[in-house]
């Protein structure tokens, strides 16, 4: 129903769930996108943010007008300078300079403080390593000391899977009605919201199968010689031990490996020929569903996450120009 929102904050959440026609017509089995992108930061973490500020408001945890810090690739930073932004508290956005550009001048734009981080010696810019997350660390933690900030905690926060069993999860089983899914597939980051969906989903689907999403080159679950290398999925694949998959290993059925081609080529495709326009690991979570229908998973309905949005990636050499002959 269409009505008018008392502010932004009461437009986060509702975003379409689309079945992707174009992407899987060579396979048997069907995709189903969660376009999280169409909130108001482009991307999932705003659901995420809003939970964790009303979650601490509502313990008590945060003073009015307390300053609020967290570590961010970006999505939930932007997130967060939303939620605080207009419940009044300063936001102090700490974010690894390998990530593009255009996300701290959208969290800027939204009133945040942004300190970006010089990555490690080792690394590349547009591919962010656990080396790099530990230097944004390490800020990140001197500055909430200088300013008696409260720190969100993203890795940690239980906000990270609550929101995913409460606010996404519900979302997703309402819209899909009477239609049964057959798995899930998340590219991971901090994975508490891969967790959540994924509880919410065992409990409406007993039978679904959830699997994590790692970069070929930097999988730290998927594989028995583990390799920290880079790739260009940003928001994820740190090759760091992860809180909420290890305490919930149960629910997870396996994970799978993305290649830096296969994100690229699916997160293009997902634009060409669905006119979704995705970020990396957007393309990273469809290329892996496609994996799985070629494959295990035959004839299936599986449902991804669209986690952000391709207008964040104008700066890298995603969406080139193609030169044509005339
Ligand atoms: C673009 C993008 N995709 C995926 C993720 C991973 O999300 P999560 O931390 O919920 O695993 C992030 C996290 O920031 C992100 O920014």
């Amino acid at each position: 129903m269409l009505q008018i929102a008392e502010s932004v904050l009461n437009s986060i959440g509702s975003t379409p769930l689309v079945r992707l026609n174009q992407f899987t017509k060579h396979v048997e089995g069907n995709i189903f996108a969660k376009l999280e992108y169409f909130s108001p930061g482009l991307s999932k973490k705003d659901r995420i943010a809003l939970e964790m500020i009303e979650s601490a408001e509502e313990k008590g945890l945060l003073e009015k007008g307390q300053p609020i810090i967290e570590l961010t690739s970006g999505s939930m930073g932007t997130g967060l300078a939303i939620v605080c932004n207009l419940k009044k508290y300063p936001f102090i956005a700490v974010m690894s300079k390998g990530n593009s550009i255009e996300r701290a001048q959208v969290m800027q734009a939204f009133g945040a403080k942004v300190v970006l981080v010089d990555q490690h010696p080792d690394s590349q810019k547009g591919k962010v390593t656990g080396k790099d997350l530990e230097l944004v660390e390490e800020k990140t933690k001197e500055l909430t000391r200088k300013y008696n900030a409260f720190k969100i905690d993203q890795f940690n926060n239980p906000g990270s899977v609550t929101t995913g069993e409460t606010r996404l999860g519900p979302e997703i089983i309402t819209q899909l009605g009477d239609t049964k899914i057959d798995a899930f597939v998340d590219f991971m980051g901090t994975e508490g919201s891969f967790i959540g969906v994924s509880n919410a989903l065992k409990k409406a689907f007993p039978p679904i199968q959830c699997f994590g999403v790692e970069p070929v080159n930097a999988a730290f679950y998927n594989s028995i010689e583990s390799t920290a290398g880079t790739h260009i999925i940003q928001g994820g694949g740190y090759h760091v031990p992860l809180k909420f998959i290890d305490e919930n290993k149960e629910i997870i059925s396996d994970f799978i490996k993305v290649s830096d081609k296969e994100a690229i080529e699916s997160t293009r495709l997902l634009a060409s020929e669905e006119c979704i326009f995705a970020g990396y690991s957007g393309g990273a979570n469809a290329a892996a569903a496609l994996k799985l229908l070629k494959s295990e998973l035959k004839g299936k309905i599986i449902l991804i996450i669209i986690p952000d949005s391709g207008t964040k990636y104008l700066s890298t050499d995603l969406w080139d120009i193609l030169e044509y002959d005339e």
